[in-house]
């Protein structure tokens, strides 16, 4: 019944979804996110069938946007994909970054509704040329060095622990003293498009800015360590943003910022 209503892409991209899994599951949001990533690599997205009542929402860089002139609509050459899962949110979160036809690092958080698994929502932020300190082949670079594996049990964080991190780092711009209720690690690497810095702490704002980060989105897996969050970056300026965090034992081991730029 479900198929008739929806578009034949979402479809495709629901039926792969296998159905012996639970719901909301590690499992199931995977797989979705990884059709989500198959989509976006084949360029097939027949958007003039989108029945007009398919039940996807779109955004792109913080605004509703027409699913069939999105990021989605374009075929890229992934070179690069890692997601997450976050069951109690039922939904995930994907990093990936394309050097062809057209350079991208792209964030996407995917909802589902909790019932039936369909796609409620795909949030987007798609920074291209002309985003803070864009080069898709030096960004890439540094991706493929890190290590986002699963963690050992002893290893992970709590959900708690997560959300209060990824919360005091946006808060930095606003709180001068935020910046004491994240655990840092020793080595941790910030990759913000094509600078890659370390310690974290470098270059970390101390309080000033007035309006805090705001429009916060949360993906958090407690399995990988990860807390990502699409917000806007009212700090600086209205700037579409993803940050995302991975904490090891207890620590913060990356950083990694997909940030647009300031509008002119
Ligand atoms: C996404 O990444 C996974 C794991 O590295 C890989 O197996 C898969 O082929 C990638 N998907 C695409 C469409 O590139
Ligand atoms: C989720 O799916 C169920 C079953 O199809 C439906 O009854 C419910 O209205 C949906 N919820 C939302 C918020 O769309
Ligand atoms: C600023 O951050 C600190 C954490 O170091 C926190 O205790 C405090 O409540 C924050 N202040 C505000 C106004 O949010």
């Amino acid at each position: 019944m479900l198929a008739v209503r929806l578009a034949p892409w979402l479809a495709v991209l629901l039926q792969h979804v296998p159905h012996a899994v639970a719901a909301c599951s590690r499992e199931s949001l995977l797989a979705a996110a990884e059709k989500y990533v198959e989509l976006q690599a084949s360029g097939k997205l027949d958007l003039t069938t989108l029945s007009a009542a398919a039940t996807v929402a779109y955004k792109e860089n913080n605004a509703n946007h027409d699913i069939k002139t999105g990021v989605l609509s374009q075929g890229l050459k992934v070179s690069y994909n890692r997601s997450t899962a976050d069951p109690v949110a039922c939904a995930s979160y994907t990093e990936l970054v394309a050097l062809t036809p057209k350079p991208y690092v792209i964030a996407t958080q995917i909802t589902h509704n909790a019932t039936d698994m369909s796609v409620t929502l795909i949030d987007t932020i798609a920074a291209t040329t002309g985003a803070l300190r864009f080069d898709a082949a030096t960004t890439l670079k540094y991706f493929q060095a890190e290590d986002w594996s699963t963690l050992p049990a002893e290893k992970r964080p709590s959900r708690e622990l997560l959300r209060n991190t990824i919360d005091a780092y946006l808060d930095m711009w606003t709180n001068a003293t935020a910046i004491d209720a994240i655990p840092f690690g020793t080595p941790c690497e910030r990759v913000e498009g094509s600078a890659r810095v370390s310690p974290c702490t470098g270059g970390a704002p101390r309080g000033g800015s007035k309006q805090p980060n705001n429009m916060r989105r949360y993906v958090i897996d407690e399995v990988v360590g990860s807390a990502d969050v699409l917000c806007q970056f009212s700090a600086v300026g209205a700037i579409p943003d993803s940050h995302e965090v991975r904490i090891e034992g207890g620590k913060v081991r990356y950083v990694h910022t997909i940030t647009l730029s300031a509008p002119k």
